[in-house]
């Protein structure tokens, strides 16, 4: 739309998008950029101090949630279902990090990472697809790692529930294509970005493996750099973009920088 000789479309214009994980990091950044492109944003978030305070000060509204229970999905689902809006984006970002090696991990660390980082994300598909197709499609963005495509022992459980993550994200697309429904979804694969849960980790973990990611430190990215490319997959601009793996890596999944 042109505007007086100014070109005014924002690129989510009055689309409904949920961001889980919303209260800080990548999830707050890729947030703040949906409102400023027109979007209504809900945030969720296990944390409700960092969840109402990041949506306050950026324009969004935030909605309590632990990703890893169906039933905090179901009561995410009925809150749509009472804004009588649809759903036009949803953003699976939220997750957690454990360093661990195949032999240290344990089964408890295992699945208790399973279930935030793989399982949240079926539960977000699974309980949220259907209203977006309903709604007329939309956009599904997983937040998956350059893990998911690498070796990666210092991250044993991280790296494999991101890769579910990634073979979801296929199922999901290839299923919504047959369908028809208008539902695309992608993940999106950064190395190392700038956040507290790359600094939080390194205080805890063992010496040799915390050298090996201390390595990477030069190459984290910023928040804001991996949200340009949410953005772009959440709105109508990557319309024919659906399965696609996104890396946000500059080139570590093809050659790792710190080696
Ligand atoms: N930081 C990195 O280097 C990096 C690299 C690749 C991929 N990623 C991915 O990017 C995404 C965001 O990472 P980040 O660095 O911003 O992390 P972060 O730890 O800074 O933020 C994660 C947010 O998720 C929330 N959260 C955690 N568990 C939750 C749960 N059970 N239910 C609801 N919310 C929960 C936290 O409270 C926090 O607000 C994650 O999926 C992460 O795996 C991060």
């Amino acid at each position: 739309m042109v505007d007086g000789g100014v070109y005014m479309s924002l690129r989510v214009q009055n689309k409904l998008a949920v961001v889980t994980g919303g209260g800080r990091g990548v999830g707050r950044a890729i947030a703040e950029r949906l409102v400023a492109e027109g979007a209504k944003v809900i945030i969720t978030d296990i944390n409700a101090a960092a969840g109402k305070s990041t949506a306050t000060a950026i324009g969004a509204t935030f909605f309590r949630q632990d990703v890893s229970l169906q039933a905090d999905w179901l009561a995410l689902r009925q809150h749509l279902e009472k804004l009588d809006q649809g759903l036009d984006i949803l953003i699976n970002n939220a997750a957690i990090l454990r360093s661990a090696d195949p032999l240290t991990e344990t089964l408890a660390g295992w699945q208790a990472l399973m279930r935030v980082n793989a399982e949240s994300v079926f539960l977000g598909v699974n309980t949220l697809l259907a209203m977006m197709a309903a709604s007329g499609g939309g956009s599904i963005v997983n937040m998956s790692s350059s893990s998911a495509l690498m070796g990666m022992p210092q991250f044993t459980a991280y790296a494999a529930a991101k890769a579910a993550v990634r073979s979801l994200t296929m199922s999901t697309a290839v299923y919504c294509k047959q369908a028809g429904n208008g539902v695309r979804c992608n993940s999106v694969h950064p190395d190392g970005i700038n956040t507290d849960m790359v600094r939080e980790i390194a205080g805890v973990m063992q010496p040799l493996a915390r050298e090996a990611a201390m390595r990477s430190v030069p190459f984290l990215c910023e928040p804001q750099a991996v949200a340009n490319v949410l953005l772009f997959l959440a709105s109508d601009d990557s319309l024919h973009v659906n399965g696609a793996a996104i890396c946000v890596d500059n080139t570590a999944t093809i050659h790792p920088p710190y080696i």
